[in-house]
């Protein structure tokens, strides 16, 4: 029976993606070339390196580890200044409510970010004391689409793959859970997110219940 609930950051609880898109925009039109929001898709729960590779990649460029770092150290000091401003209001629809459902059930619940400013942005929209696992950035050597993220959250949790739904907004999220042989909830689109076993919008349409019990058959 399922025993815990893993989340996703960026895209799931708060509305972060956008700002990662802006930052990386910003960067691709520096270096003289545009990415769509089409593009960007495949970049959401990348890496912050993997997501510059990628980007070098469609821009046709290949730098030195150097001016790769410098790119991405640019990169992340847009993205802190985007967040920088962003306060409890800017927790995703739904999710307040959600959470208050999951608690109700007595299920376990654990973070699954790749990013490293995970902890930061918890810390700013006042959630840091919701879970009872944080797997960020700083805690994985492999970024999703590898389900390293989520099955240390099973294991911080102490329950098996099995016990486990996950709950994504990303192509390379989704594959990490399926991988890690979880059930998983996409929100978004079923035709960007069609490994997902359950698509809703978002969580503001999703129960408690519901997840249950399409995740228990
Ligand atoms: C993921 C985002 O959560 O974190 C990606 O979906 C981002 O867009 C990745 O690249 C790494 O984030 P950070 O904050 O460590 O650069
Ligand atoms: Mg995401």
């Amino acid at each position: 029976s399922i025993k815990a609930f893993l989340f996703d950051l960026d895209g799931v609880i708060v509305d972060t993606a956008i700002y990662h898109y802006q930052a990386w925009k910003r960067l691709a039109n520096e270096l003289g070339f545009d990415i769509s929001e089409e593009f960007n898709e495949q970049l959401k729960g990348v890496s912050r390196m993997e997501s510059l590779d990628l980007i070098l990649a469609h821009g046709g460029l290949t730098l030195s580890d150097d001016k790769k770092n410098e790119l991405a150290t640019q990169k992340n000091q847009w993205y802190l200044e985007l967040v920088s401003r962003m306060t409890s209001d800017d927790i995703l629809p739904g999710v307040p409510a959600f959470f208050a459902q999951v608690r109700q059930a007595g299920l376990l619940t654990a973070l699954g970010s790749v990013s490293k400013n995970a902890p930061m942005i918890l810390e700013r929209i006042g959630m840091s004391d919701a879970f009872d696992a944080i797997i960020d950035g700083t805690k994985i050597s492999k970024g999703k689409p590898d389900p390293e993220v989520f099955t240390k959250g099973a294991a911080e949790l102490g329950v098996s793959p099995a016990e486990c739904v996950v709950f994504e907004d990303a192509v390379a999220g989704v594959e990490a859970g399926k991988r890690g042989g979880m059930f998983v909830v996409g929100l978004g689109s079923s035709d960007v997110l069609t490994q997902a076993d359950l698509v809703a919008p978002s969580l503001e349409t999703l129960t408690v219940e519901q997840v249950l019990e399409k995740a228990s058959v």
